[in-house]
């Protein structure tokens, strides 16, 4: 069992802030319904339905939006193997934050590059294009939808310091672990004896807490936040390995398209080998589709990439998998 220590009145007091500033952006989850959120002690209500209630999650720093009765929140669920525990490891400790044991001289020496050189070039790429196109001291609003485990939300909650950056996703162990790498104040400590890597500890003295950041469970299939039209959108909206993995890409995708604004971003990065057999094209989305979606809804394509590679590492025999990633970068019109 994962025992949360925050210093709680630090915390408490910096959230306020940013729960007032969330909710301003989110809606109301439930379908058909288009309330607005308020703050009920520790939970949220809706204004239109006071039976819409949305519990703060007894894990930490985060709102469950998801609720697991919606016929799709359960087939995900029963589908993906993101709802693993073992995958929540695995992914913060070999992909996600693998770099972060190049600190540990013993794996160096024995010729493991876990992260850098694989992954982590991926995600430092995602980054670079994001700081050449936004200024690091401007005050954005940001989205990262299927954040997963967190670390594009925190590259950018720690680059953009005066931003407020959303994390979604729909996995409970996912965000359990995202909850502690972005908020908990102490040293994380990532098991991965059954990688063969034993117990490994990303030092706090490396990756700093930071405070400028929401995470929340939702299906991105219905995004809970508002719309421009509905008085949000967001500067930036990142979908990082996302629409591929999922059951209704049609729907992850749109709903992601709908809450940029006019004049922002929209980074998305999918595999290349979607159209190939296997796990990742069983719903019969491809490239051209994105694309084609992507000027419908008056997007301009400003980067496109076909051939960036994601390697990941398996375990400490040396196993890998890796497929190409298309990355893209498409602005929205302004109006
Ligand atoms: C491959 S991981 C990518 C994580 C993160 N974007 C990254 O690049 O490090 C895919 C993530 O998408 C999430 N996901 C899949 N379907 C989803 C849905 N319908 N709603 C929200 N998240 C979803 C999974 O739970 C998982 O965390």
């Amino acid at each position: 069992m994962i025992d949360y220590k925050y210093t709680i009145t630090e915390k408490e007091n910096a959230s306020e802030e940013l729960v007032i500033r969330f909710l301003s952006l989110a809606k109301c989850p439930k379908i058909n319904c288009s309330g607005s959120l308020k703050c009920i002690g520790d939970n949220l209500r809706c204004d239109m339905n006071t039976s819409h209630v949305i519990h703060r999650s007894k894990y930490g720093n985060f709102y469950d939006f998801a609720p697991p009765d919606e016929d799709s929140t359960t087939l995900w669920a029963q589908d993906s193997i993101y709802a693993s525990e073992k995958i929540a490891r695995h992914y913060t400790g070999l992909w996600a934050f693998g770099h972060h044991f190049l600190y540990d001289s013993e794996l160096l020496k024995k010729g493991w590059h876990v992260g850098r050189g694989e992954t982590d070039i991926f995600y430092r790429l995602i980054l670079q294009l994001v700081l050449e196109k936004y200024e690091k001291d401007d005050s954005y609003v940001m989205c990262d939808i299927g954040c997963g485990v967190g670390r594009c939300t925190y590259d950018l909650a720690y680059l953009f310091p005066k931003s407020l950056v959303l994390g979604l996703d729909i996995s409970d162990n996912m965000l359990r672990m995202a909850d502690r790498i972005l908020f908990q104040e102490r040293d994380i400590e990532i098991d991965l004896s059954d990688a063969g890597f034993g117990k490994r500890v990303i030092s706090r003295r490396n990756l700093p807490v930071i405070n400028n950041a929401v995470i929340f469970q939702a299906n991105a299939e219905r995004v809970p936040l508002k719309a421009p039209f509905e008085g949000g959108g967001f500067d930036l909206v990142l979908n990082i390995n996302v629409i591929d993995r999922t059951l209704n890409p049609d729907a992850i995708f749109k709903s992601s398209m709908a809450i940029v604004k006019p004049g922002g971003g929209l980074l998305i990065a999918v595999s290349g080998s979607w159209q190939q057999d296997g796990h990742w094209n069983r719903y019969g989305a491809n490239i051209d589709w994105c694309l084609e979606l992507l000027q419908s809804k008056n997007f301009i394509l400003e980067f496109i990439s076909d051939r960036v590679m994601f390697r990941e590492i398996i375990n400490n025999q040396g196993a890998y998998e890796e497929y190409p990633l298309y990355v893209i970068f498409a602005r929205r019109e302004s109006r």
